[in-house]
């Protein structure tokens, strides 16, 4: 199995209908569906925001320590089985404070799992923690100050959310106040906005990688600024599918950016609401796109390119990949 680094994967987003009824019963909350097949049938969306609107909803059966724990251990062992040796994973703090979790006992459960990852599946990992843009800047810096109070050891910030008519740029300060502390910045941006949402991510906030970035290729000098850089983009494609950001797979735009040479990796997003974790958006893609096993291979060394492990570890992984 070729060896990948998961680079866009929201934690809370591998929250499957079994564990949300599971978790509503153990923490006595009410949820506004009937049962799982009462849930299942909202996994329609018609857009980003219809799927926000489940995936904030579902965050409340999420309590304790123990559960964030148990949620990240799950999709720890789900990704092992897709071939993950690396993961970098995306937490949403503030929709936890918000509803009275207080963020010690969120990020506490997330990282005893993180800290056992390697040991348990193989899997080494980073937590990346993402802040919400349809909510105030000033928000976000509250929750990161509370973050760093907690000692939990961070790999980076990013952004995520609603994207069209929330700009990034109030979050610059932020993101300068992250790096100058040593950490890594990603952003979504291009995955419902134009090209231009994502210049505002690298100008404005400096961001290392682009979450999503389909959008990218409707602007040909945006294509040779991410090519030249060697700016990656953690593509998404059964998430893009879902989101109605693609009319279908077999026009994900892809395998047009690998032959343009962009840094581009496969990822699952939010798996349990799109439809599968990373093997099934790469057997989506193998099958819709017509992938050769050469352009795998590249995903593959693209995800471990555009890693935030150390040069070293980058090229024992690539040297495994090669071997595989
Ligand atoms: N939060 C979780 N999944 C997301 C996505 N696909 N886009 C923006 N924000 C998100
Ligand atoms: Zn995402």
């Amino acid at each position: 199995m070729l060896p990948f680094a998961e680079l866009h994967l929201h934690l809370e987003g591998t929250l499957e209908p079994d564990m949300v009824f599971e978790l509503a019963e153990r923490n006595r909350i009410a949820l506004p569906w009937q049962d799982v097949d009462d849930l299942r049938s909202r996994y329609e969306y018609g857009c980003l925001q219809d799927f926000l609107d489940v995936y904030y909803a579902n965050m409340a059966v999420l309590r304790t320590e123990a559960d964030f724990a148990e949620l990240t251990d799950a999709y720890l062992a789900r990704a092992a089985a897709s071939g993950v040796v690396r993961a970098e994973v995306f937490f949403d703090l503030q929709a936890h404070t918000a509803r009275g979790v207080p963020a010690p006992v969120a990020l506490a459960g997330v990282a005893d799992a993180l800290a056992r990852s390697e040991a348990d599946h193989g899997v080494s990992s980073g937590l990346i923690v993402t802040f919400l843009r349809h909510l105030p800047a000033a928000d976000a810096e509250r929750a990161y100050a509370e973050a760093l109070t907690t000692g939990v050891d961070l790999l980076g910030i990013g952004l995520c959310s609603s994207e069209i008519g929330f700009p990034a740029m109030p979050f610059a300060p932020l993101y300068a106040r992250a790096r100058a502390d040593g950490l890594h910045t990603v952003a979504h941006a291009g995955e419902e906005g134009g090209p231009e949402y994502v210049w505002e991510a690298l100008e404005t906030l400096g961001a290392e990688r682009i979450d999503h970035g389909i959008t990218a290729l409707r602007d040909p000098s945006l294509v040779e600024h991410l090519v030249r850089n060697r700016i990656p983009l953690t593509v998404c494609p059964l998430s893009n599918v879902r989101l109605k950001a693609v009319p279908d797979l077999a026009a994900h735009p892809l395998p047009a950016m690998l032959d343009a040479g962009i840094v581009a990796c496969v990822n699952s997003d939010d798996p349990a609401y799109f439809g599968g974790y990373l093997d099934a958006n790469l057997a989506a893609v193998r099958r819709d796109l017509a992938l050769s096993d050469d352009q795998l291979a590249t995903l593959a060394a693209n995800s471990i390119e555009a890693s935030f492990l150390p040069a070293s570890e980058k090229t024992r992984l690539k040297q495994a990949a090669l071997v595989s």
